[in-house]
């Protein structure tokens, strides 16, 4: 397994700003199988609830959710070229992000979300979740477009945040 999938890269990396490319069937399938591996080790490490391909320093349309529990999720672990269609409410919610740590805010987003992705095999599934399985894919899909959680905070929020961010910036080795 390569080293270079398995560290989280903290706020200022700039694969965190780039918008990630589709995966390819059956051509990217063996890249899919190392990266899921690499992820599914992260994110068991540091112990979040989801985890995406940038966030590994992979600038892929892939995501991960934690196993076993969000039962909205349907048994669904790998997101593969996600599409979504977010509806209904906005609703107020905290969020983190593994790319930032220490920060948590409360942020609006819509509570309920439609997903038509792949699985790791490529078999296309679709999904429509609410509560937290919704925001989880709502982050997630944001990172594949290189949008972090506290760039929806409100201007002053942000500012607020301005100087613990810039302390993440200077000093990225955290994990
Ligand atoms: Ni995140």
């Amino acid at each position: 397994m390569t080293n270079r999938m398995s560290s989280v890269r903290i706020i200022g990396d700039p694969v965190l700003r780039k918008k990630s490319v589709p995966l390819v069937f059956p051509d990217n399938v063996q890249y899919i199988n190392t990266l899921v591996k690499a992820m599914q080790n992260t994110l068991e490490v540091a112990e979040g609830l989801g985890l995406a391909a940038p966030q590994v320093g992979e600038s892929v349309r892939l995501f991960i959710a934690v196993p076993n529990y969000l039962e909205e999720l349907n048994g669904h672990v790998v997101f593969i070229n996600p599409e979504i269609q977010p509806y209904g409410e906005m609703e107020k919610r905290e969020e983190g992000c593994l790319s930032i740590p220490g920060i948590y805010e409360v942020l609006s987003r819509h509570s309920q979300v439609k997903v038509k992705a792949r699985d790791i095999l490529g078999n296309k599934f679709t999904l429509d979740v609410s509560g937290l399985a919704a925001r989880l894919v709502l982050h997630e899909v944001d990172h594949l477009d290189g949008i972090l959680f506290v760039d929806r905070l409100s201007p002053i929020k942000r500012k607020l945040l301005r100087g613990k961010i810039k302390r993440l910036k200077e000093d990225r080795s955290v994990y």
